[in-house]
């Protein structure tokens, strides 16, 4: 059994973070969502690892490099542009080289691991297996019209009148048949040679195709309230964990990891917060689901359901909650007068103040 994991595309969601580097590298508590979906692969005993690269490509290896770390052999897939996900199969195939495979989107989070999905595809004997799980928005995702015994009787691809709540999950299981499959369809009207034409192509001909449905908890971390909750959701999971040096005057309750050097001084941590490695927390409030990233400063500022990556700083700001601060970001309080905000946002930004 190999993987094959999809670390490709366009983030268009998470602009303009995503401008500039991989979606798949978003940190979750300070980790990036990809070496969760690595571990995972990793944890269901498989090794032999495909990545699908695009424009992104040189970050990717930089942060995952020969996969040695992860305990995995990883071969990297440079896809030209972003085709589909059912291209990202057809660009594969000598990798693939005929064993089955699990197919893994790169942004996807599924608490509890792959091991027992693997394990139900390798003894089930089937060509294909589809994840699904009950959403509140179906036409975001592929969805998935199941018949009276739970067969999948049809698929749509974020259809605008979606025929039921139930989501496909972005981690597949296929057999060899899966190459006739990408090669027979066409691509859709959006362009991309789709996985769901693919696994509807497989339904019509015969082929077996199963569907479970998923109990644990899943995220797309595509979008910015995903991103959070999925954070939450870790963050839930953590031990507390003090490797960097709290003052007396700092008040620290709840799971709090603080990582090497990290500093905090004069300050009030409720957790479960993680506080990257190098930051400095002074004279502030940091609350509970909140990822502090390495080298941030955080000074006379109050932060809480947020995630701060690398080298930012927020100064003299109250409250900042519900936020995803990208790399290399300043955040502070303008002084004197007018009463103005002086705002320098990249492209496709979003920017909410209290008036
Ligand atoms: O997350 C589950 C959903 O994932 C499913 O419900 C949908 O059926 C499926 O099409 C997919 O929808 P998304 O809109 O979330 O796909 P996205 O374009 O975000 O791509 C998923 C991952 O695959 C992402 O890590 C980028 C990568 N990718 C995507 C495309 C289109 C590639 O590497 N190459 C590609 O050509």
């Amino acid at each position: 059994m190999k993987a094959l994991v999809l670390a490709g595309g366009r983030g268009t969601r998470l602009r303009p973070l995503t401008h500039t580097s991989a979606k798949q590298l978003v940190p979750v508590a300070n980790k990036p969502v990809l070496y969760y979906g690595l571990e995972a692969i990793r944890d269901a005993g498989i090794t032999c690892v495909g990545i699908i690269t695009g424009d992104t490509g040189a970050e990717v290896r930089e942060a995952v490099g020969d996969g040695s770390k992860f305990g995995l052999d990883v071969t990297y897939i440079p896809q030209e542009a972003p085709l589909g996900l059912a291209h990202c199969v057809l660009i594969a195939q000598e990798f693939l080289a005929g064993d089955p495979f699990v197919m893994y989107l790169g942004d996807n989070f599924l608490l509890g691991g792959i091991s027992d999905l693997v394990d139900a595809f390798c003894h089930g004997g089937y060509d294909a297996q589809v994840l699904l799980t009950r959403v509140t928005e179906p036409q975001f995702y592929g969805v998935a019209e199941l018949g009276p015994t739970g067969e999948i009787i049809g698929l749509q691809e974020k259809p605008v009148h979606p025929r039921s709540d139930m989501a496909i999950v972005g981690v597949y299981s296929f057999s060899p048949a899966i190459h006739e499959a990408v090669r027979a369809i066409a691509p859709s009207a959006r362009g991309e040679l789709e996985i769901t034409d693919a696994i509807q192509w497989l339904i019509g001909n015969g082929y077996s195709v199963h569907s479970h449905m998923v109990s644990g908890y899943w995220k797309d971390t595509g979008r910015l309230q995903d991103l959070l909750e999925c954070n939450r959701m870790i963050l839930e999971t953590i031990a507390p964990d003090n490797r960097g040096t709290v003052d007396g005057l700092s008040e620290i309750t709840g799971r709090v990891v603080i990582e090497p050097g990290a500093v905090v001084e004069n300050s009030v941590l409720r957790g479960p917060i993680v506080v990257g490695a190098d930051a400095k927390i002074q004279s502030s409030y940091v609350g509970p689901f909140t990822s502090i990233g390495p080298r941030c400063v955080v000074q006379d500022a109050e932060v809480e359901y947020s995630i701060v990556l690398d080298d930012s700083s927020v100064h003299g700001v109250s409250r900042l909650a519900h936020s995803l601060i990208g790399r290399n970001v300043e955040v502070s309080r303008a002084e004197g007068a007018p009463n103005t905000y002086g705002l320098m946002v990249g492209d496709h930004s979003r920017i909410q103040v209290r008036a």
